[in-house]
């Protein structure tokens, strides 16, 4: 949530950190601003604006002419505190304007020292937290500028990845993390430091992780990290495995469009080297599991938000059908707003594409410190939950750009079947079943592609449905989080009022809603519970609401009972949600184009939502 970045080397460092935002705008794009430092003067130029980095950037080429600079940072934000207006965009300034703070991240205690600094007479131009961090710093400063960051942070409760600049300091950014990302570029005779790597990636495949507690140092001469007490500290460089073309569009109008039609790849990826036909099982090294400790599994418990959350609604199936393993699916805030049960024998699941959602790394700590086993299962490699599980199933898929996540999906759900697997035959899973299920996984890139292949059909569907103003998508069984996962996919792109239901839960309410203005998305492949969700759809068309069936290519049985099918290719249940889930990604895309929607940026969205 809210991307930053800073430059400091050779480059005009305007055009390093524009360019820089505008990878960074899916992390929040409200609202952005950049501070230059001048080399020939002591003074800052500080240049915000409403609305996105193309904006900032119109505004600052008209004044950067002015101001010769090595040295910036800017900000792309996702609001908290404070509407998205010029005055709350970041960097904020100190009083004297000497000090300029990006931040991503929520002070807690942030009211208690504005009135503290208020009572000094320091006067605050903004609602946000935020500007607290700039007037704490020019309070502490005695001429050390890491210093006096170092002793304000001491004084804030909450979390933090920000960076700091001083009209005092030329060529000098002071970068501290606690509990909100920072990735440091390592290049020669220059460093971008940002809030992610895709910021970072065009100028060097060499990063540093800052961990929680971490003061950076970056001048012209390189990098130095210490504590907040100035004690030195040490951390390796890490290489990152993938290129810069794996986030520009490639041709598609959309990132979005571009990762749907990713997903045989980024399938394969994830199934590369991990089906083991020989023992009819799995290999999962990341995991650190033999097979005494996976038989000491006698609960798994589910933490995750959003898609990620659906993902592992599908792995609550698998578990209890293939492992026998009782499965609780939370929504990770849960961990901390309620008291979850975690004992010996609990092996806690944290899905997270990001690996930086708040919620779920909460959830993380909460478990580990009840001693419970944590995996991550997660897409970015080094991401805070990947390190803190310290253990795990990365998804590699590749970078997800796009707000609303469609690779990551089915990837989560090829992980979760391959555990499912290696669980299950630790256990009852029988060598023949075994082999069953991963000779039906190493179909799923072909699965996929046999979806998109049908990409014209379902957006001649999608254009039929483009007006309407609320939907109903549902399933039971493992299509019942196929079905949640569909709305989700619909609200967040087209705006339309979506929701998911199970297929049974219809008639307790919410058919009362079902006009024929009302379609409903029913997702029915050949499955156990087939003949009872076509029963349903029996029931909205006696409401007459127009029905879209999602179903196994060759189904006969829903023949003039309903308007429009979708069909998906014949495979077992345990993997339907796959591409059921990728015609549902196909539809919400095409109705949001017909609607001309924001598609990679839907509003008030943010990719990674790093507060709680
Ligand atoms: C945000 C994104 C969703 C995502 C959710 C969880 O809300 O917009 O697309 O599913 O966060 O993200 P995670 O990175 O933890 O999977």
């Amino acid at each position: 949530m809210c991307g930053i970045i800073g430059y400091v080397g050779p480059q005009d460092a305007g055009k390093v950190v524009i360019s820089g935002l505008k990878r960074l705008e899916y992390r929040g794009y409200d609202s952005a601003g950049i501070a230059l430092q001048n080399v020939q003067q002591p003074e800052l130029l500080v240049v915000r604006t409403a609305g996105k980095v193309t904006e900032l950037e119109i505004e600052l080429d008209a004044r950067q002419p002015l101001f010769s600079t090595g040295t910036a940072i800017g900000h792309t934000r996702w609001a908290t505190h404070g509407e998205p207006t010029r005055e709350n965009a970041h960097p904020h300034s100190s009083s004297s304007g000497n000090i300029v703070v990006a931040h991503n991240g929520i002070i807690d205690n942030y009211l208690v020292i504005k009135q503290l600094l208020q009572g000094q007479g320091i006067e605050f131009t903004s609602e946000t937290d935020t500007e607290v961090i700039a007037h704490l710093i020019e309070h502490y400063y005695e001429g050390e500028l890491s210093e006096a960051v170092g002793r304000a942070l001491q004084q804030l409760e909450g979390t933090y990845g920000l960076m700091v600049m001083s009209a005092l300091h030329p060529n000098m950014l002071v970068t501290a993390r606690n509990g909100s990302p920072i990735v440091v570029g390592i290049c020669d005779g220059e460093t971008v430091i940002a809030s992610d790597v895709s910021a970072v990636v065009s100028h060097t495949k060499q990063v540093i992780y800052l961990d929680d507690g971490d003061l950076l140092t970056t001048t012209s001469d390189g990098v130095s990290i210490t504590s907040l007490r100035n004690l030195p500290v040490a951390r390796d460089a890490i290489e990152i495995d993938w290129d810069i073309e794996a986030i520009e569009k490639g041709g598609f109008e959309h990132f979005m469009r571009k990762e749907i039609h990713e997903q045989p790849t980024a399938l394969q990826n994830t199934l590369r080297g991990r089906l083991d036909f020989s023992s009819s099982s799995t290999k999962l090294s990341g995991m650190q599991m033999g097979p005494t400790k996976l038989a000491d599994i006698d609960r798994i418990m589910v933490a995750a938000c959003g898609t990620s959350l659906y993902a592992g609604m599908v792995g609550k199936h698998l578990f209890e059908d293939f492992t026998g393993i009782p499965t609780d699916i939370l929504h990770a805030a849960e961990f901390r707003d309620h008291n979850p049960i975690v004992q010996r024998g609990t092996c806690m699941l944290a899905i997270s594409q990001s690996g930086e959602t708040a919620d779920t790394l909460g959830a993380v700590r909460e478990c580990l410190r009840k001693g419970a086993q944590v995996l991550g299962i997660c897409n970015v490699v080094g991401s805070t939950i990947a390190r803190e599980a310290g253990k795990g199933v990365y998804l590699h898929a590749g970078p997800e750009i796009g707000v609303a996540s469609t690779k990551a999906f089915t990837s989560q759900v090829a992980v979760l079947a391959m555990m499912a697997i290696l669980l299950g035959r630790s256990r009852r899973l029988s060598a023949d079943s075994g082999q069953r299920m991963i000779d039906e996984l190493s179909r799923l890139p072909e699965l996929a592609q046999a979806v998109l292949d049908q990409e014209d059909e379902i957006a001649g569907i999608a254009a039929k449905y483009a007006r309407a103003e609320h939907a109903f998508f549902l399933g039971r069984g493992y299509m019942y989080p196929a079905a949640l996962e569909g709305a989700l996919k619909l609200k967040e792109l087209s705006y339309i009022h979506a929701e998911g239901y199970h297929a049974a839960e219809l008639k307790h309410g919410p058919i009362a809603l079902l006009t024929e203005q009302v379609p409903v998305i029913v997702i029915a492949p050949d499955s156990s519970g087939k003949s009872r969700t076509l029963a349903n759809i029996q029931e909205c068309k006696a409401r007459k609401a127009p029905v879209i069936a999602i179903v196994t290519e060759g189904e006969r049985d829903i023949n003039g009972l309903v308007d429009d099918v979708i069909s998906i290719p014949h495979c077992e249940e345990f993997i339907a949600a796959i591409p059921a889930v990728i015609a549902e990604q196909l539809f919400a895309y095409h109705i949001a184009r017909e609607r001309g929607c924001e598609i990679d940026q839907p509003r008030n969205l943010a990719k990674a939502v790093t507060v709680e």
